[in-house]
Parts: structure tokens; C-alpha cells; sequence
């Protein structure tokens, strides 16, 4: 057959809140046109983030009721460590109660000031995380990675020479880590191949340096793997996963994206006196070693969710249904990040929005036209995100002026998907209209989460 199906029945429902336009300009106007101030109950299809919003599975909601809320020793433990363990193959695993977390507690040991930590390309929190240590993060991305019209198969791939060269320019011993992100998120959800994998983990251990995996949509990538790698076409996502997983180190995962769970995350690796350390820090910060900042529950509905995910029905599902609106999009003329990544699409606003300047943030204006339009939510990845003032508090624009269309996993259905689709489709139509904003009031960092914009 060629119809791909949801490979799930759905057993609860949650109601979504239909609003008018007029309402919805009101609602963006009390938002100061800012889709992180608007209420969720005001949002009718929620494609801010695909993290914590995943739809757990019934084998999930009965681990809930198997949680063991035990201080010390829980059983719960031991089944999410035997999860991971099957999957990573690595012998110290320290729950946290989400990526971030684990990034916390190994950045306070590997970072600091004159270290340097290198990357296909650090999701945000990861480099708050090293710059927040004193130390610094570098982004090696692939040339093929930086053109988002250009379709190649491993757009996530790090730039290997230039690895390379720059561990010879800085010292290996300055460099604690190298951390490869897999699936990229921030460049587009765009897989890692396993030869490169292969390849950087070649380079770091000429000079001795460990190799991590930032793994939060580790199944994700290894379906592309399957999919688009020679060779790999024959082997299981979980065969692949152990494969990409058996050239790290260690890793950092939050399991809010690839676990299916609403909250969540981990730290594992292979060294034990770093696991010590790691340990004695997670015991002050998270909580004690058998539940690190999670209750019981959490910990099983992690332990089934990283099997769940791994699941061919469920994956050829997922990335096809994210292909699918990339799809429609494309046959459209709207301009879209080619292929699509594995978890969002992403629209170019600078593409679709020619008329508003950058320092006029098209991204964001699109991000309010998509919720005025359809109640869709979105979350611009551009210069509201990541742009810089100069000394003359212009504008240093950020490269790439995108909007994020994220969707949770099993959450929404086919129709609601093309009605996505439908609700760009008419925005790009009229897009001739959309105007600029400016913004009337600011953060000093993360300014996106918080700031006021007005119309220009
Ligand atoms: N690494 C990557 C690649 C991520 O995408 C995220 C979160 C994290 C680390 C941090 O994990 O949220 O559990 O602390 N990404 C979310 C997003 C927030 O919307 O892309 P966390």
C-alpha cells in the first residue's frame, strides 16, 4: 500500500479551542506580537516546540502507575538505566530532569575558561551552557548545511577538516570535548551520517579528545541513516543507534523529544572518573543517583518511550509525515529548508517576506501572520533569536532568518497537518501584505522569549 498510516488508534483526546481572526489580532496585540506571551489555550495547532509535547503511548501510562517513588534504589531506576544502557551501550548513566541539566553538570566539569568545545552546531542551551563555564563553543558545520534551498542527504554532518585544522590552531589540549548533534536542530533537524560519525571520532582520537553525542533525536537520525546511507538499508533503527552510539564517549539527551516523555533527560558516558564526578555534582544539584531530579514515573515512561521510538512503523510515520508538509509547501512555491529535517520544516522568511528588511524581523513577522491567519504557533529562529547589536546598537543580523514549524510526536493527525499547510498556503498569497515589527522592549540575553514588538 501506498498510504502511510499513523501506526497508533487513539484511546484520549484532548479538546483544541477554535478562535476568530478578530479574536486572534486582539490576542497577538495583548502578546506584543511575541507567540511565547500568547496562552496556549488561545493556540488551535501548537508547532512551537516538539519537546515535552509528545502523546505517551498506553504502555507508557501504565509505567506511570509502575513508578516507584523510592529516595534510593528505586526499580524504576534499574528499568530506565537498562533502556539506556541497550541502547548506548554505556556503563554510567545519570538521570536528569531534562537536557539541559545533563549539560550543566558536565560543562561545570569539562568547562571553563580558555576551553573550547566543538560542534556540527550547539543547540542554544548547550552553548549558554559553555559560554556560562567560562569556556567557548564552536560551530563546524558542513558547507551543504549552510544553503537551506540546497537538498543533500546529511546536511547535519560536521565539517571534518575543518575539525581538524582547528584542533591544530587551538591545542587538543584545550578542547575537553567534541560534540556532534543528532539529529541538527539547530541547522534545520538535518541528520549526521554514520560515516561521519566514523570520520570525526577518527580525528578525535588521534588527538585524544572525547567524543559526545548531544542524542536527544538519536532515532530520528538513525532512520535517515537507514533510509539515505549505503549499506544501511538491511540493518534495524536499534542495530544503527548502537552503531552511531558505539563511537561516542558519552552523550547528553533530553527525553523530551525522542523518549516521548513530558519531561526528562540524561547524562551517560563510558569513563568512569568522570561518571564519579558527574555523579557527586548530579547529587547536589538534581537529587540522588537513582532518580536525579525525576519521580519514579518519569523514569519508567523514559525507559519504554526510547524502545517505542525506535520502531520502524512509527519512524517511516513520523519522518514521512514531516516530509509531507515540506511537500505540499515546495509544490506551492513556498520557500522551504531542503529536505526537511526530521522533527520541524522550516520556512526562509528572508525568501518569503523579500520586502521586510532583517533589522524588521520577517521571521517574527511571519511567526504572528501564521497565528492571525490559522492559530498557528511557531517560533522564529532568526534575528529576533539570535541577533547582536554593534557598538552603534545596529543590528548584526543572524545568518539565516527561519521559522520553525515543529511538530509533536503523535499529536496531530493527517488533516491537521494539511490544514497547516492550507493556513501558509493562504499567508504566502498574501504576503505582499505583511508588514514589519520593532521591537519596543528587550532582554539582555535570550531577548526572544520576552520581548514586546510592535508594527512598524
Ligand atoms: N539539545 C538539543 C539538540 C535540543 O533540541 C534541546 C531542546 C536541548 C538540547 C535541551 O533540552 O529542553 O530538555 O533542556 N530543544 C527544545 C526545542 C527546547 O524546542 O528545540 P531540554
Amino acid at each position: 500500500m501506498k498510504t502511510i498510516i499513523e501506526p497508533f488508534r487513539i484511546k484520549s483526546v484532548e479538546p483544541i479551542r477554535f478562535t476568530s481572526r478578530e479574536e486572534r489580532k486582539r490576542i497577538l496585540q495583548n502578546a506584543a506580537y511575541n507567540a511565547f506571551r500568547i496562552h496556549s489555550e488561545d493556540v488551535l495547532i501548537d508547532l512551537l516546540t516538539d519537546s515535552g509535547t509528545s502523546a505517551m503511548s498506553s504502555r507508557q501510562w501504565a509505567g506511570i502507575m509502575e513508578g516507584d517513588e523510592s529516595y534510593a534504589g528505586s526499580p524504576s531506576f534499574f528499568r530506565f538505566e537498562e533502556s539506556v544502557r541497550s541502547i548506548t551501550g554505556m556503563p554510567y548513566i545519570i538521570p536528569t530532569h531534562q537536557g539541559r541539566a545533563a549539560e550543566k553538570i558536565i560543562f561545570t566539569i569539562l568547562g571553563g575558561k580558555g576551553k573550547y568545545f566543538l560542534s556540527n552546531t550547539l543547540f542554544d542551551t548547550t552553548r549558554a551552557n559553555i559560554e556560562f563555564s567560562g569556556a567557548e563553543g564552536i560551530d563546524l558545520l558542513c558547507p551543504e548545511g549552510k544553503l537551506p534551498s540546497v537538498p543533500a542527504p546529511f546536511k547535519g554532518n560536521m565539517d571534518v577538516k575543518a575539525l581538524r585544522t582547528r584542533i591544530e590552531a587551538l591545542g587538543a589540549e584545550h578542547i575537553p570535548m567534541v560534540i556532534l548533534t543528532v539529529t541538527n536542530n539547530s541547522g534545520g533537524g538535518q541528520p549526521v551520517s554514520l560515516d561521519n560519525i566514523r570520520s570525526v571520532k577518527a580525528v578525535c582520537k588521534e588527538f585524544g579528545i572525547p567524543l559526545f553525542l548531544d542524542a536527544c533525536r538519536f532515532a530520528e537520525n538513525a532512520y535517515f541513516i537507514k533510509l539515505r546511507e549505503e549499506g544501511y538499508a538491511d540493518k534495524t533503527v536499534p542495530e544503527i543507534a548502537r552503531e552511531m552510539f558505539s563511537y561516542a564517549d558519552g552523550c547528553t539527551m533530553s527525553a523530551k523529544k525522542d523518549a516521548f516523555a513530558n519531561i526528562g533527560g540524561f547524562l551517560a558516558m563510558r569513563d568512569l572518573e568522570l561518571g564519579i564526578r558527574c555523579r557527586n555534582l548530579l547529587i547536589i544539584t538534581e537529587g540522588f543517583t537513582t532518580y536525579g531530579g525525576l519521580a519514579g514515573r518519569d523514569l519508567e515512561a523514559i525507559a519504554i518511550g526510547l524502545q517505542e521510538v525506535m520502531e520502524e512503523p512509527y519512524l517511516q510515520y513520523r519522518i514521512r509525515s514531516i516530509e509531507y508538509l515540506a511537500d505540499k509547501l515546495v509544490a506551492a512555491g513556498v520557500p522551504v529548508m531542503q529536505p526537511a529535517g526530521g522533527h520541524a520544516v522550516y520556512l526562509d522568511a528572508k525568501a518569503f517576506l523579500p520586502h521586510i528588511p532583517v533589522d524588521q524581523y520577517p521571521g517574527q513577522s511571519l511567526v504572528c501572520a501564521l497565528y492571525e491567519a490559522g492559530g498557528i504557533r511557531s517560533v522564529e529562529i532568526g534575528s529576533l533569536m539570535f541577533g547582536k547589536y554593534d557598538a552603534e546598537a545596529q543590528l548584526i543580523p543572524a545568518a539565516l532568518e527561519l521559522v520553525r514549524l515543529a511538530i509533536p510526536r503523535r499529536v496531530y493527525t493527517q488533516s491537521h497537518i494539511d490544514y497547516v499547510a492550507e493556513v501558509i498556503l493562504e499567508v504566502f498569497n498574501n504576503r505582499a501584505q505583511l508588514r514589519g515589527l520593532r521591537i519596543i522592549e528587550e532582554a539582555p540575553l535570550l531577548r526572544h522569549f520576552t520581548a514586546k514588538l510592535q508594527p512598524v
